[in-house]
């Protein structure tokens, strides 16, 4: 189901993406921080450690040069009901603002999803504002519940 453009690669998180914009691309989204080299690797290593962290990123090779310009992330989440049910949670897509457009977002969400229903979770969940719902209607989600938050 997924065609990407020429020259780009949809692909499993690496370490080494760190070097190549990851954090940058997540920039569109919100607030990152200043993550050292160290912090992130830290970080990648207890996400690969751990069983339902998937991490996926598209790389754009330009004059021989990669970059990331999308990401997003899909959490197996481990419950009690519906009989030791599992439920795919998305967050944090991105894409790089000059990148949008060219389906990547779509890519992304079609590529989670499909490793959401290939580990057995019986629905993928997610939140976002009202200005992307369009989106992700069009990758095959309707709205349903009401997203609350507390801060601290
Ligand atoms: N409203 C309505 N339709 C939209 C929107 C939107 N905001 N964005 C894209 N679409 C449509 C496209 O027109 C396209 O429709 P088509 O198939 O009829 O041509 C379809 O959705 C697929 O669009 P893509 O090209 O795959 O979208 P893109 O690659 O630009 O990615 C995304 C969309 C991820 C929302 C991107 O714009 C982005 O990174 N925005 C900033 C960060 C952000 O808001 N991320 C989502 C936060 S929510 C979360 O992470 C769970």
């Amino acid at each position: 189901a997924s065609a990407l453009p020429e020259n780009y690669t949809l692909r499993a998180l690496s370490q080494s993406d760190y070097d190549i914009g990851f954090l940058d691309c997540l920039r569109v989204l919100t607030t990152v921080g200043e993550i050292s080299k160290a912090q992130f690797n830290e970080r990648y290593q207890w996400m690969t450690g751990h069983d339902g962290y998937y991490v996926l990123v598209i790389e754009e090779v330009r004059d021989g040069k990669p970059t990331i310009v999308g990401t997003g992330a899909l959490i197996v989440e481990r419950k009690f009901i519906h009989s030791l049910g599992l439920v795919g949670h998305i967050e944090d897509i991105a894409v790089a603002k000059d990148q949008q457009g060219k389906k990547l977002g779509l890519r992304l969400i079609q590529a989670l999803d499909f490793i959401a229903e290939k580990v057995g979770c019986y629905k993928t969940i997610l939140d976002c504002s009202e200005a992307n719902e369009g989106f992700y209607v069009k990758c095959g989600f309707r709205r349903a519940g009401l997203e609350m938050a507390h801060y601290y």
